[in-house]
Parts: C-alpha cells; sequence; structure tokens
C-alpha cells in the first residue's frame, strides 16, 4: 500500500525528516509514535504533499508520490485528516460531508448513512451547523468528511488530542470500525493507551529518524521508547 524509503525533509534550512523509513500494508492500522516535535506531522504533511520532501522515496498503491502536489496525491487515494479540525462552522453536518464527497476508485463508495453508522453521534445531528458541534465531534465529522473521499489509505494527525477520555474511548472504537471495514489506516499519535487499542504495528520516531518498529503489542509493553 505504502513503502517510504529515506524520506528526508525540511523547513527552510532545518533538516527536520532525517531519513524515514516505513511501510504500511493494506487493511492494516500503523501508528507513528514519538513525543511532540519528534516530526510525526512533518511525516504526514510530507505524505500528502503539503511538505515537498528533498529526497527519498515514496510508493504508493503502485506509483512513485514524492515530489507530487497535494491534490494529486489526494486523487490517487491518499485522504489527510490534520491536526487541527478544519469543519465548515456554518455548514451543517451533511453539508460538511458533501463537501468531501469524490468517487470511488474501487470497492463501494462511502455514504452518509454508511459513515452514520460508524459514527452514531454524527447521525443524531446531521442538521445542526458544525460550529454548534464539541470538539471531539467536529474531530468525528472531519475524519467522516475524509472518507467521503473513499481513500485507499487514510492518514489521521493525533485524532486524540485535546478530547475528554471518555470521547477518546468512542474515536478508538470508530478506528477498529474503520479497520473491521477494510480500511487502512496511518494515525499520528503521542497517546500509547490510545495507539495500543488501535494499531497492528507502530514506528517510533524521534528527532526525525525510526528508533523502534515492530508490533504495536510489543511497543505498548516498551514506555520506555517515549520516555513517558
Ligand atoms: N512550519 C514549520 N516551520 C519550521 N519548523 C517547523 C514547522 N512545523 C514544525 N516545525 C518543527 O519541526 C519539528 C517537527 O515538528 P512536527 O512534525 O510538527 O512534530 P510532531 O508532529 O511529532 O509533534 C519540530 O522541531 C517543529 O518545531
Ligand atoms: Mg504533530
Amino acid at each position: 500500500m505504502l513503502k517510504v524509503d529515506a524520506l528526508h525533509s525540511y523547513y527552510g534550512r532545518a533538516h527536520i525528516l532525517q531519513g524515514i523509513d516505513l511501510s504500511v500494508r493494506a487493511g492494516e492500522v500503523m501508528v507513528l509514535l514519538g513525543r511532540n516535535g519528534a516530526g510525526k506531522s512533518t511525516t504526514m504533511k510530507s505524505l500528502i504533499g503539503l511538505v515537498r520532501p528533498a529526497r527519498g522515496s515514496i510508493a504508493f498503491a503502485g506509483q512513485q508520490i514524492a515530489g507530487w502536489p497535494a491534490y494529486r496525491i489526494v486523487r490517487a487515494g491518499m485522504g489527510y485528516v490534520p491536526e487541527e479540525r478544519r469543519i465548515f462552522t456554518d455548514l451543517t453536518v451533511m453539508e460538511n460531508l458533501e463537501t468531501g464527497r469524490r468517487p470511488a476508485t474501487d470497492g463501494p463508495a462511502w455514504t452518509p448513512a454508511r459513515l452514520f453508522d460508524l459514527f452514531p453521534n454524527l447521525g443524531a445531528m446531521r442538521s445542526r451547523p458544525g460550529g454548534q458541534m464539541s470538539g471531539g465531534e467536529q474531530q468525528m465529522l472531519t475524519i467522516a468528511r475524509t472518507l467521503m473521499g473513499n481513500p485507499k489509505l487514510l492518514l489521521l494527525d493525533e485524532p486524540s488530542e485535546g478530547l475528554a477520555p471518555v470521547i477518546v474511548e468512542q474515536m478508538a472504537g470508530a478506528i477498529a470500525a474503520l479497520k473491521a471495514e477494510g480500511v487502512t489506516v496511518l494515525l499520528a499519535e503521542q497517546n500509547l493507551h490510545f495507539a495500543a487499542r488501535v494499531a497492528d504495528r507502530a514506528v517510533v520516531i524521534e528527532t526525525g529518524r525510526v528508533v523502534w518498529q515492530g508490533a504495536m503489542a510489543d511497543a505498548a509493553q516498551r514506555s520506555d521508547l517515549l520516555h513517558l
């Protein structure tokens, strides 16, 4: 699905990603673990084309996409949910979902009805303006709207960040349900407990380098990896 080799990215002269290697297999949930500032978001932005990688290769769904503009990478089937939620506050839940609609290239297309099965809260407030939703509901809506684009691979940047514990549990349940639907997910997280709930495999990054990778079940025993 995705194979990244020796990826380097800069902000100006600051060398942030210093050779990231990782792979994501179809149907799995892979988590990028690392402390604040480790380079998780920069990795995601480099994958989706919002940061242009200086060197390295990104093979995605059979194509070499490093250096492509974001719109082309989205069209190739990558979906991205940034750390900051970007819903339209004046549009209703339903209208927000419609803004994300793109045709499916393979498999059944996501519809609002299928998404409401996954995120029951959203179904109950389909006519509510986005601006009148809680942070957790907005986060779910951002994910649902991205799914309306029928991505092959979904990038989720810290979906549990800033959410109350009960909402974090709902989010974990939603990601598990997505996996059961066959969606491939690459997640960035600092929350080891949340990652352990949803991920199959983990890559730990520190100052832009991969320092560990393996099964999430093994990473969960290694809180030293994150210096938590
Ligand atoms: N737009 C930017 N310009 C300059 N430096 C940045 C920018 N965004 C992030 N950085 C720096 O890049 C490093 C990695 O940041 P980031 O990828 O956001 O880490 P994480 O998501 O793991 O917290 C940090 O040192 C951060 O300060
Ligand atoms: Mg980040």
